[in-house]
């Protein structure tokens, strides 16, 4: 057993976080949430990983989204996370609300991605495993599967509830139809789903644009905006260049092809209007989330504490005026 080293600040609830109800349940989630995808893997520094878990629960960021693959290596995410919880978190675990998903490749085989219930029910076992948890909060399936009927996938997330293994059910990137049907399903079960996750950025509105954030919100399920700073463009990491250690450099996720000469004027343009404001653009993009009220809360990733404290500053961004919403809406055509 590592003994405990971390002692939470006691300053954590008056740190600027606001808590905002998701949907029509009781869950209160932080306005910013912390996203495990890139930089918690097993290839990552955990001294830095940590570090950053402690900063964000230090300053009131309680909800923590993994999924099985999240790595480097797939599982390894989770398995930094079991670790912290072990170093640090356990006295906290009812502080917290974590979440984890299956849906894409995980493992060989038949069972190991996709949306059926043999494959949901034993990726959430390994989660639960890996995590050092006895629950999660909230399982998600991580993407629609077009081959199984969704009433497996959909009763496969009743019955986690039920067997105590989540105490909550979301789903993520379904299209409007599936998700009006999985809406349905679950309310008519008694397992409501509490929120839907999905991409959503100054740069990417597909989910405003095809009804799913209205339909969520008519439903009642909360909406969660994922990769909000658009992988790092919507920040000042690619203004001048790509650097070394950043996502688009190192990584596979975010395309050199991306940053094309139009994406740049369109960066450059928003990083202005963001010094207009007094803030970095990193903070109007979130801000820009945040003013929409159908959002319950952005889940951002990180690779260091500062990026971190720079993020949170858009808890107090100054509200938008017709004006720059109307020059922020030009710059992305
Ligand atoms: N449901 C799904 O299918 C799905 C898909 C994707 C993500 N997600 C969730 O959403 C979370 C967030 O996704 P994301 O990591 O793409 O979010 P993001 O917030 O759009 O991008 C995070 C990256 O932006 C850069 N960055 C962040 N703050 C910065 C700052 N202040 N200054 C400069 N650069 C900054 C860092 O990149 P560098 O590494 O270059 O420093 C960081 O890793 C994931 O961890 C995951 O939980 C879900």
């Amino acid at each position: 057993m590592i003994p405990p080293i971390y002692k939470a600040s006691d300053s954590r609830y008056e740190a600027g976080m606001q808590y905002v109800r998701c949907g029509k349940s009781g869950v209160r989630l932080p306005a910013i949430s912390l996203g495990l995808w890139h930089n918690f893997g097993g290839v990552n520094n955990f001294e830095n990983s940590l570090a950053m878990a402690h900063y964000a629960f230090d300053h009131g960021v309680v909800h923590f989204d993994l999924a099985n693959n999240y790595g480097p290596p797939y599982g390894s995410a989770e398995e930094t996370f079991g670790l912290m919880m072990k170093k640090s978190f356990l006295p906290y675990r009812d502080e917290m609300f974590i979440s984890s998903k299956a849906g894409y490749d995980m493992w060989e085989g038949p069972y190991g991605n996709w949306g059926s219930r043999k494959y949901l029910m034993a990726s959430l076992d390994q989660s639960l495993r890996r995590m050092n948890l006895d629950y999660v909060d909230l399982f998600y399936s991580h993407r629609y599967d077009p081959e199984t009927p969704l009433d497996e996938t959909l009763q496969a997330l009743v019955d986690i509830v039920r067997q105590g293994k989540a105490l909550y059910v979301g789903i993520s990137r379904w299209p409007l139809e599936a998700a009006d049907y999985a809406f349905k399903y679950l309310k008519e079960r008694d397992v409501p789903c509490l929120i839907y996750q999905g991409r959503y950025s100054i740069l990417d509105r597909e989910v405003a644009t095809s009804g799913i954030l209205d339909k969520a919100c008519d439903a009642g399920v909360g909406f969660i905006g994922f990769s909000p700073l658009a992988q790092g463009l919507l920040t000042d990491r690619y203004l001048n260049g790509i650097p070394s250690d950043s996502r688009m450099a190192v990584g596979n996720h975010l395309k050199q092809d991306v940053l094309s000469e139009k994406m740049l004027a369109t960066i450059k343009t928003l990083n202005t209007i963001a010094g207009q404001r007094g803030e970095a653009l990193s903070d109007m993009a979130l801000a820009w989330i945040l003013a929409d009220k159908r959002v319950t809360s952005v889940i951002i990733g990180a690779s260091s504490v500062p990026q971190l404290a720079t993020n949170l500053k858009a808890l107090s961004s100054a509200p938008f005026t017709q004006e720059e919403l109307e020059m922020i809406d030009a710059a992305c055509r």
